[in-house]
């Protein structure tokens, strides 16, 4: 990992590349977060079990409005609270450009505007907000100083190349999460702002309704369910499904490929936009998947896809990622 100036950084995220940003709340494995290729290195690089749906960080309200369906809850806690270490859930414009992938096939997304100076100096040059879940290896501490990136990832084979060091984190916590596609907001996430800090810009909290539909990935994954029934590990599909291969295989009449060569990564990076497209496609009515090496990104891929093909909600971990 190299230390880089904001504005070498931006030259890479606009390739595609994934940089190590500060925040005020604590540093982020930051990409393009309209880009399913620069996403799914982030995935790798975090080693994450499963895609769990990144927050899109923003330079101000007006750039996140062209993204996601504004309401009045977010409108006053925005004027209220950003840029600070306040995320927001609200549905994704159904035309918005954001990587499925950083979205976990979601129709909502996560955004925040941060405070930090050098995160917004990057924000403000780019055309594309940034996915950035915060730059730990899976199952570690998140990190609020430079050396804590660079000591997480000292002795791991996959590392992010670049980094901003822009001092110690001044908040040191993750963000407060509020959902607020509802009538009434709901805390997702606590963090540094509190629910006593809002109440008076957006009046009372409804309460987490773990029976309702399922709305912190964080703590309850929902899965991507395409409308066409899944099957997992087929090397022979069917006629009249569509296969969604990985690596060469033999001619089948609707393929769809998530890498051709075999590269976990590349494939990571189609999966959401293959199913979708599948989904779409009126030619066959079911779906076969292809075998995926249970290794490195392909743990994650087939968890989405053990998800997809059940029907059914599953149960993650609590969220220490
Ligand atoms: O302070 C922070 O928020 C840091 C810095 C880098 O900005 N980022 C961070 O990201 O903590 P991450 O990926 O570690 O946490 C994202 C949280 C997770 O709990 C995730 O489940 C939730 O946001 N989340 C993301 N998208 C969501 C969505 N569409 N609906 C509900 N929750 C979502
Ligand atoms: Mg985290």
């Amino acid at each position: 990992m190299i230390y880089v100036t904001p504005r070498e950084a931006q030259v890479y995220l606009k390739d595609d590349q994934v940089v190590v940003l500060p925040t005020e709340t604590v540093y982020g494995l930051a990409a393009n977060g309209c880009s399913d290729a620069a996403i799914a290195q982030i995935y790798a690089i975090k080693n994450r079990p499963a895609f769990n749906p990144l927050i899109m960080h923003y330079f101000d309200v007006a750039r996140v409005q062209e993204h996601v369906v504004w309401n009045a809850l977010a409108e006053s806690l925005a004027q209220a609270f950003w840029p600070g270490p306040l995320t927001l859930v609200l549905p994704r414009c159904p035309k918005s450009p954001l990587s499925l992938l950083a979205c976990a096939g979601l129709e909502t997304v996560a955004v925040r505007v941060p405070a930090h100076f050098i995160m917004r100096e990057i924000l403000e040059a780019l055309p594309f907000p940034l996915a950035a879940p915060s730059a730990n290896p899976s199952e570690q501490l998140s990190p609020t100083r430079a050396s804590h990136v660079m000591e997480a990832f000292r002795m791991r084979d996959v590392q992010p190349a670049y980094m901003v060091d822009g001092g110690a984190c001044v908040v040191g916590l993750e963000s407060t999460v509020v959902d607020v596609t509802g009538e009434r907001p709901v805390l997702l996430r606590p963090g540094v702002l509190t629910v006593d800090q809002m109440r008076p810009v957006v009046g009372d909290f409804a309460p987490y309704d773990a029976a309702g539909p399922i709305k912190s990935p964080g703590q309850t994954l929902r899965h991507y369910a395409p409308r066409k029934p899944l099957r997992l590990n087929v090397t022979d599909p069917l006629p009249g499904e569509g296969y969604l291969a990985f690596g060469p295989t033999i001619a089948h009449a609707f393929v769809y490929q998530l890498s051709a060569s075999g590269d976990l990564i590349e494939a990571a990076a189609n999966l959401f936009a293959s199913l979708h497209e599948m989904d779409q496609d009126s030619r066959f009515q079911r779906i076969a998947v292809g075998p995926i090496p249970m290794q490195g990104l392909g743990i994650a891929i087939n968890d989405r896809l053990g998800r997809a093909a059940t029907h059914e909600f599953s149960l993650a971990g609590p969220d220490r990622v």
